[in-house]
């Protein structure tokens, strides 16, 4: 049957179904994409969703349906983080549908990604906040200032039209997942769903109707990746990192313990040993790559994406997985700097940054072509370049106030409320090392009832897992770095998979 045909048979489905109940909207769903000529193995979806006193903020999202089964399979958001990184660097370089091949002057070839999480969940990637990414507003004051809260309470207005839009999918095991900085996007969301579902509950109740306004939100559990949670645990977790992974001798360790007290993160009062210390281990480990220690690092000084063919092919080659893409060496968009600790109040900007230091270690250029290319953003039912800007892969033009602290007891009241949490971890990413992610799931006092072990991918040990009660799992991926499933792409689809199914990983 050829594509036509199926596109055909698709969309009289669609028009049947909308005549029925209202479903997923048909001006969303994407038929082609510049760079691939196959036939998509699922559902995908594209555009704007209006949310906001005057709908003036449009965040944009990319759906793309379970290739297994849509109908029954869970639905799962996944955020980037930054503050400020488009959810496309997830679809591009981590674990979307496509694997991207870079060609030399030519726009990217997309092939069938095998480790794509759509083979086993519907997944939503979403520009949040409001600027980010594709994302836009009427008000560009909505746009320059952003915060957690705010972050939060946006995205959850986002889900409540999406699953309006998408109705077919309200009963759908639902998940809400993302690394990094969605370390706090991730359980201040979740706590806005768990709200929002008691209050629409409560509401029904008592004013005794069954029509329900707001949609229910199928709400399961989540999964946060090398994600920032807490400043004391972030911050004491890159000391005892260094060492374990033998990046610092013994006796640096020992005068940084015996200084600072085993205390290395104080905000107050740090002893003048104790920073030199710091200043010391910060000294032994700026030739690495902070997303990767194992990989390699681009340390020439210029930053323009132009003099990227003037380094040496051995480089380039650096870093090959089974992926087509090689793993990122530089990045032009924001990065954090040693230590990741995130604090309250405004969050430094990239450009900021980089005055202290130097080149990440990434490279955004697949992703940054391809979403600027006029005839792509045509396609995935984005604004043209002219009307709402250049696609970054993390933006500079967001002010981001980190304003709700800790997450540490968001978290225990999410899975003390029955929600079930994933914790993972690459264990050789430097920026927020699994020494933190171990200690602070830890802390929690629930009792270990899935003691430290290996867990298995292709027969292999593929990591570590301890799982707490109250369905709380902290889990490593031996090997990888801070974008996990970049890195590993097998072995995160295998856990991913496991994780949502509900079975032991
Ligand atoms: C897609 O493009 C590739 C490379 O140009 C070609 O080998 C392949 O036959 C094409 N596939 C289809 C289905 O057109
Ligand atoms: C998907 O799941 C539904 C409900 O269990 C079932 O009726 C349907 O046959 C399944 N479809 C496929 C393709 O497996
Ligand atoms: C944009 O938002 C700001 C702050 O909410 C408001 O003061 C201003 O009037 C708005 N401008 C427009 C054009 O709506
Ligand atoms: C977060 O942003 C919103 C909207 O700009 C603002 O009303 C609120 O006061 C901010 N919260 C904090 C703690 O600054
Ligand atoms: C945790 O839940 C309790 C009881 O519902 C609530 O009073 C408290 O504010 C919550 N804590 C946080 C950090 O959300
Ligand atoms: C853990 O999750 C499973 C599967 O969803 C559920 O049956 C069980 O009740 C949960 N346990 C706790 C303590 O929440």
């Amino acid at each position: 049957m050829g594509w036509l045909v199926k596109a055909l048979a698709a969309s009289i489905l669609l028009c049947l179904c909308f005549a029925i109940t209202e479903s997923a909207p048909k001006s969303a769903l994407v038929t082609k994409l510049p760079g691939f000529n196959g036939t998509f193995p699922s559902k995908h979806y594209a555009g704007y969703v209006a949310i906001g006193k005057d709908r003036r903020k449009n965040l944009w999202y990319y759906f793309v349906e379970s290739e297994r089964n849509a109908s029954t399979d869970p639905v799962v958001l996944w955020l980037n983080g930054g503050p400020g990184c488009s959810s496309m660097d997830g679809f591009v370089y981590e674990h979307g549908p496509f694997n991207f091949e870079q060609k030399k002057r030519n726009a990217p070839l997309l092939h069938l990604n095998p480790y794509s999480w759509s083979k086993v969940s519907n997944i939503i990637y979403l520009d949040s906040p409001v600027g980010v990414g594709l994302s836009y507003s009427k008000n560009q004051s909505d746009i320059y200032r952003s915060n957690d809260t705010k972050t939060a309470s946006d995205t959850h207005a986002f889900l409540l039209e999406w699953f309006k839009m998408f109705p077919e999918f309200q009963s759908n095991p639902f998940f809400i997942s993302g690394e990094s900085y969605a370390g706090i996007y991730v359980p201040t969301l979740a706590s806005e769903v768990a709200k929002g579902n008691k209050n629409v509950m409560i509401t029904n109740k008592r004013h005794k109707t069954k029509k329900v306004t707001k949609p229910v939100i199928n709400f399961k559990g989540y999964l946060v990746g090398n994600g920032v949670t807490d400043p004391v645990f972030d911050g004491n977790a890159l000391i005892p990192f260094t060492h374990g992974m033998g990046l610092i001798s013994d006796e640096l360790y020992a005068e940084t313990k015996a200084a600072c007290k085993g205390k290395y993160f104080d905000d107050e009062n740090p002893s003048l040993e104790c920073t030199k210390n710091k200043i010391k281990v910060s000294r032994e480990v700026s030739l690495l790559n902070i997303y990767n220690i194992l990989e390699p690092c681009y340390h020439g000084t210029s930053l323009s994406s132009s003099d990227i063919g003037s380094l040496p092919k051995s480089l380039l080659n650096l870093g090959k997985t089974e992926k087509p893409l090689p793993v990122r060496k530089r990045m032009f968009g924001r990065a954090w700097p040693l230590g990741a600790v995130v604090r309250p109040g405004i969050v430094p900007s990239w450009s900021q940054l980089l005055a202290d230091t130097g080149t990440p270690c990434v490279d955004d250029r697949v992703a940054t072509a391809w979403l600027n290319d006029p005839a792509v953003r045509k396609a995935v039912h984005a604004k043209e370049e002219k009307e709402i800007g250049r696609w970054m892969l993390c933006t500079d033009h967001l002010e981001y106030e980190h304003d709700t602290g800790s997450m540490i007891e968001l978290h225990r009241n999410l899975t003390l409320s029955g929600y079930r949490a994933l914790i993972f971890s690459g264990d050789h990413d430097m920026c927020v090392p699994y020494t933190g992610s171990e200690a602070w799931t830890r802390s929690m006092g629930y009792k270990v009832v899935d003691e430290w072990r290996a867990w298995i991918s292709n027969g292999q040990a593929a990591g570590y897992v301890q799982g707490y009660a109250n369905n709380l799992t902290f889990l490593t991926i031996k090997g990888s770095g801070h974008t996990v499933p970049e890195y590993k792409p097998r072995e995160a689809l295998d856990f991913y998979s496991r994780f949502l199914a509900g079975e032991k990983i």
